[in-house]
């Protein structure tokens, strides 16, 4: 492997890491104020293009390390995409099946690019993410499939495992802390199943306490594929921010920048934003968490004008 030529081995060779970080760009039209210095974390470059690469792969990593994928067992994973397409994908390589179980509402793009990458889909009644304790929730369906077929599924349960966390204390903090020269001040995060801001901001946090770290929440009743908030996740005080902001400013990210990316990164930015315009002076990081191209369905419900005036 080497990440001078880029010239790899297998895929999984080209996975973040301290020694080969996704790339931070910085935001130059959008800049909120010309103090305070905003980069992105472009996670869409990943291998399988999300940032959910970090934690499939830790998970799978360990499962394999303990024996138990191969000889015909799979995996089965609730998942509202992402993390799905990940592991399919990663599964696939090592000649593992798999099988995801997704919410019914999410876009038809993933549904499909799961398909693609190699999963068998079990689309469920559930929330656009799913949420643990539901009674028929994904979650709780995936496990009785790991229960009721054990030779067949192991489930790597992103909400429940640790590596999730361990992942990005391992991967995303430390690159961040290495490409900002320690000078971070401000992480602007969403959440998920909440990996991302737990184990980049444990790590972050041990080299700096007074490193500010913001969790972007969209309103109730959102639409933002992949997130959850307040209410959903149990927890308070975060960051809310109106969630069809989220494709407003996505599009504007679009439009600006040339970053191409998705619902998610643009409620992140307006976070940002917000908090900026308060704070002034600082370095901020935002980790945005995919690109466009999965939510062109989503983009044409809440962009005036994308879903007209395409026939001839
Ligand atoms: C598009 C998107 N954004 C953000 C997140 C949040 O990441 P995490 O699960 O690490 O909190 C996810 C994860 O599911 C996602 O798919």
């Amino acid at each position: 492997m080497n990440h001078q030529t880029r010239v790899y081995n297998d895929i999984f060779e080209m996975l973040p890491s301290e020694e080969n970080p996704s790339p931070m760009v910085r935001i130059n039209r959008m800049s909120p104020s010309p103090d305070f210095e905003l980069h992105a974390k472009l996670e869409w470059l990943n291998p399988f293009g999300s940032v959910k690469d970090r934690a499939a792969w830790a998970m799978l990593r360990e499962m394999e390390e303990k024996g138990e994928v191969g000889h015909g067992r799979g995996l089965v994973e609730p998942t509202s995409g992402n993390t799905g397409i990940s592991l399919a994908a990663m599964a696939k390589a090592r000649g593992y099946h798999i099988r995801a179980v997704v919410p019914n509402k999410v876009p038809l793009e993933k549904k499909v690019l799961l398909k693609i990458a190699g999963a068998e889909l079990d689309v469920v009644n559930d929330a656009l993410c799913p949420a643990p304790g539901l009674g028929d929730g994904s979650i709780n369906i995936a496990k009785s499939h790991a229960k009721a077929q054990a030779k067949k599924y192991a489930m790597p349960n992103q909400y429940e495992n640790e590596q999730n966390v361990l992942a990005h204390m391992r991967t995303t903090g430390p690159e961040i802390w290495r490409q900002t020269e320690g000078k971070v001040t401000h992480l602007f995060v969403s959440l998920g199943t909440c990996g991302t801001v737990s184990g980049t901001s444990r790590f972050l946090k041990g080299k700096n306490s007074s490193i500010k770290v913001i969790a972007v929440q969209p309103t109730e009743g959102h639409d933002v594929p992949g997130l959850r908030n307040v209410s959903q996740l149990g927890v308070s005080k975060l960051f809310e921010v109106e969630y069809k902001l989220a494709y407003a400013r996505a599009m504007e990210l679009c439009q600006t920048e040339g970053l191409l990316a998705g619902p998610s990164s643009g409620l992140i930015y307006e976070g940002a934003r917000e908090i900026i315009l308060r704070d002034k002076k600082g370095f901020g990081v935002m980790i945005f968490p995919d690109n466009i191209f999965k939510y062109t369905s989503n983009m044409m419900k809440h962009i005036p004008g994308l879903a007209t005036g395409n026939e001839a």
